[in-house]
């Protein structure tokens, strides 16, 4: 036992399948590297039943994995459930027996990482979460490590491949929502309930957990601005194009003089963006900063392969350390309550599709309603509505403007005896706001 480590499971589900293969598959190269025999002793799964063919292989399977989280025989949590519970519970229960902890859960990280991370730093433990953002991408570890010497500016992704898949078919294919989410749901990328990827909350954990690392700050899901993807149209991926632009479901984190800028939503970038060429269910990562300027990282976000790299390079990690009786090195948020700029101050160039009755006088209105607020208005295209004949389209940008008063022509212009629609708005992102 001296000379060999104990892991225990936590999920056997696709990742931690994938773990489980890599580490019996190369446990020969695993021992050089990190000094020490690793040994999968105990997994918890729901389903114990199903898994009687690995069970038989000698491997102890229960349905207990608060029990499972602080047997003395484990050395390694790998904590590969998903979900807040019973993770957060069996992360807390394994950090405070001293085990070290791998997870892939960024809904954990995002909403208890400051906690977990405290209480790994009082208990001598360790907790490591490479893979849970961007899957394979090494971010975590870029952030943490890498980029420590830098002021960090902006952080941009691409990082829920669900979406970015969507978003691929409805530009590339003309697809519609409801048919890109029938073929991600086919091909095992969008689960049946795609809310989570859909509604930017998958995203939005991530950010959280990307902007604390990069601005030093105890983000949480709650500090970042959210939209979804469901009112995008195959016409809107078109209309984007004409103007120079594709569409991305970003998620963005900056610095502004108004304090940190976290968002996720569907936004316009110009079609020359790298982030632009991210197609599929890649994920990509920018950070810039001061002195390394701009960094991008791009990858595989999802899948066994790719999440189990960045699973298994953090028990190789932490397995290192405690073959060498080395100390972790803790890493914690430094501002406990980091200044959040209110998006009403942001300012932002802005592509609006209104849906208008097809009659003269119309435009008039809208020029008189944005001339209140100040906004300004750099383009207008109107083209027939595909379904109502006595409609149309008004596909309108906006120059660089406070995101607040554009709220509040929006709110004039489809108060409830109009006649305008607000079909979608997105935001565009092309170097041009001036906040
Ligand atoms: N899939 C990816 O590509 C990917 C990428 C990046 C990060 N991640 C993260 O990795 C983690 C695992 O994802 P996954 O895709 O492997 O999930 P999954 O396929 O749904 O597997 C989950 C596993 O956990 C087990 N489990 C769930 N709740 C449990 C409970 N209460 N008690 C005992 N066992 C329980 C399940 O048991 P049964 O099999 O018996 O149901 C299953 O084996 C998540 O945090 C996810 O966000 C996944």
């Amino acid at each position: 036992m001296a000379d060999s480590l104990g892991i225990g499971l936590l999920g056997l589900g696709v990742v931690g399948r994938g773990v489980l293969d890599a580490l019996q598959f190369n446990a020969q190269a695993y021992e050089t590297r990190c000094g020490r025999r690793l040994e999968v002793r105990a997994a918890a799964v729901r389903n114990v039943a199903a898994r009687t063919s690995l069970a038989s292989s000698g491997l102890s399977i229960s349905d207990a994995p608060l029990v499972l989280s602080t047997l003395d025989e484990v050395d390694i949590i790998v904590e590969l459930m998903g979900g807040e519970e019973p993770a957060t519970d069996c992360i807390r229960a394994a950090l405070s027996a001293g085990k070290s902890v791998v997870t892939a859960n960024k809904e954990v990280m995002a909403k208890h990482g400051p906690e977990l991370l405290e209480l790994a730093e009082r208990s001598g433990g360790e907790l490591r979460y490479e893979a849970s953002v961007g899957g394979g991408i090494p971010i975590i570890g870029v952030l943490q490590r890498d980029l420590q010497a830098n002021e960090v500016s902006s952080v941009r992704a691409i990082i829920n491949g669900t979406t970015n898949y969507m978003i691929t078919a409805m530009s590339r294919d003309g697809k519609s929502y409801d048919a890109a989410l029938a073929e991600a749901q086919q091909l095992g990328y969008a689960e049946a309930d795609p809310t989570s990827d859909v509604d930017g909350i998958d995203a939005s954990y991530k950010l959280a957990i990307l902007a604390s690392l990069a601005f030093h700050s105890q983000v949480g899901p709650d500090d970042v601005y959210r939209e979804g993807i469901r009112s995008l149209e195959a016409r809107d991926f078109v209309h984007a194009r004409e103007l120079g632009y594709a569409i991305r479901m970003l998620a963005t984190a900056r610095q502004t003089p108004f304090g940190l800028d976290l968002r996720v939503h569907p936004t316009l970038i110009p079609t020359s963006d790298p982030m632009a060429g991210v197609e599929g269910v890649l994920n990509a990562v920018g950070v810039s900063g001061d002195p390394i300027g701009s960094v991008v990282l791009e990858g595989p976000g999802a899948g066994a392969g790719a999440t189990s790299s960045a699973v298994v390079a953090d028990i190789l990690e932490v397995a290192g350390r405690l073959a060498s009786s080395q100390a972790p090195r803790h890493l914690r948020p430094i501002d406990q309550s980091p200044r959040l700029a209110p998006l009403t101050d942001i300012c932002v160039r802005t592509y609006l599709r209104l849906e208008v009755p097809d009659r003269a006088g119309v435009l008039a209105e809208l020029g008189t309603a944005f001339a209140a607020e100040g906004v300004s208005i750099a383009s207008v295209l109107q083209t027939p509505h595909p379904e109502r004949a006595e409609s149309a389209d008004l596909i309108v940008t906006t120059h660089s403007c406070a995101d607040g008063a554009l709220d509040r022509v929006l709110t004039g212009l489809t108060r409830s005896d109009s006649e305008i629609e607000l079909g979608v708005r997105l935001r565009i992102e092309d170097g041009c706001d001036n906040d």
